[in-house]
């Protein structure tokens, strides 16, 4: 198993692509810690990982809070002893221009999806560098690289991933951390449905847009949980500052 005796936190980890990385650590031998704002899901996700054969405990949190941020970290290590993994997956999207959005919703937006990842790794670096090393996955997007129509905030905060990923990677390298983005294009998520709502359009013809790509198909949360268990896990051991896109090939 790749993560055998790993100790990992999956923030976001009720839904969606969190959801597939937490089961796939888990599958793999790693303690996972679940985070998310919503307990009961949480709850779910890490009674469904001990239903497996696995350990696991869910935290409710708001990534956003430095306080809540601590608390995860503290409680992980109460738990499990250590943090080998962190995957900072949590995320929300406006499908706004910058004319729709207000001041509120940007801060919201770059809360969630930026400053969750600094606090994140403000706390979790001492710990991991204490330890010898760790690896550290941030969710990006493929906005984040090329950017997308009416989602503002979200494309300005995925850029933001993707360079703060390569900032922490080069200061924290010499500590044994390796720091790497993985940017999924149009996954078969929540995430969608919510973004064909913001939208007003019908959640199918949505859904059906995002095959337009050339492998002809969106792409399933365990397919972007087979690349953040690879970036988890020693086998990517030379790899860090990296932007690994997991997209059917839209970007191209
Ligand atoms: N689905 C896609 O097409 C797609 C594409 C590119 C990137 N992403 C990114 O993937 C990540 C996961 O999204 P998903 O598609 O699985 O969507 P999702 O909505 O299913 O999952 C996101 C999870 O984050 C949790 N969350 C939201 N705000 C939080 C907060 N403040 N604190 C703690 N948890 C919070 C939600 O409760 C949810 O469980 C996000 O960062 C998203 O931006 C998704």
């Amino acid at each position: 198993m790749r993560l055998a005796d790993k100790n990992a936190i999956v923030t976001g980890g009720a839904g969606g692509i969190g959801r597939a990385t937490a089961l796939a650590f888990a599958a793999e031998g790693a303690r996972v810690a679940v985070v998310d704002l919503r307990a009961d899901a949480a709850d779910a996700v890490a009674a469904e990982i001990r239903a497996n054969g696995g350990s696991a405990i869910a935290v409710a949190a708001d990534v956003s809070s430095e306080a809540d941020i601590q608390r995860v970290i503290a409680t992980t290590l109460a738990e499990f002893g250590g943090v080998d993994v962190v995957f900072n997956n949590a995320g929300i999207i406006r499908r706004t221009t910058a004319v729709e959005t207000t001041a509120e919703e940007w801060d919201l937006v770059f809360g969630v999806n930026v400053k969750s990842i600094f606090l994140m790794c403000k706390h979790i670096v001492p710990v991991m560098a204490a330890a010898g090393g760790g690896s550290i996955v941030n969710t990006g997007s493929g906005w984040g690289l090329k950017g997308g129509g009416q989602a503002i905030s979200y494309c300005a905060s995925k850029g933001a991933v993707l360079n703060m990923t390569r900032a922490l990677a080069i200061d924290h390298g010499p500590q044994g951390i390796r720091v790497n983005s993985v940017n999924p294009g149009d996954v078969n998520t929540g995430m969608l449905l919510e973004e064909a709502r913001q939208l007003d359009q019908d959640a199918q013809a949505f859904l059906a847009e995002s095959a337009d790509r050339p492998l002809g198909r969106m792409g399933e949360p365990n397919e972007i949980a087979a690349a953040v268990v690879w970036l988890a896990s020693d086998e990517s051991s030379y790899v860090t500052g990296s932007a690994l896109v997991v997209d059917g090939g839209g970007i191209a």
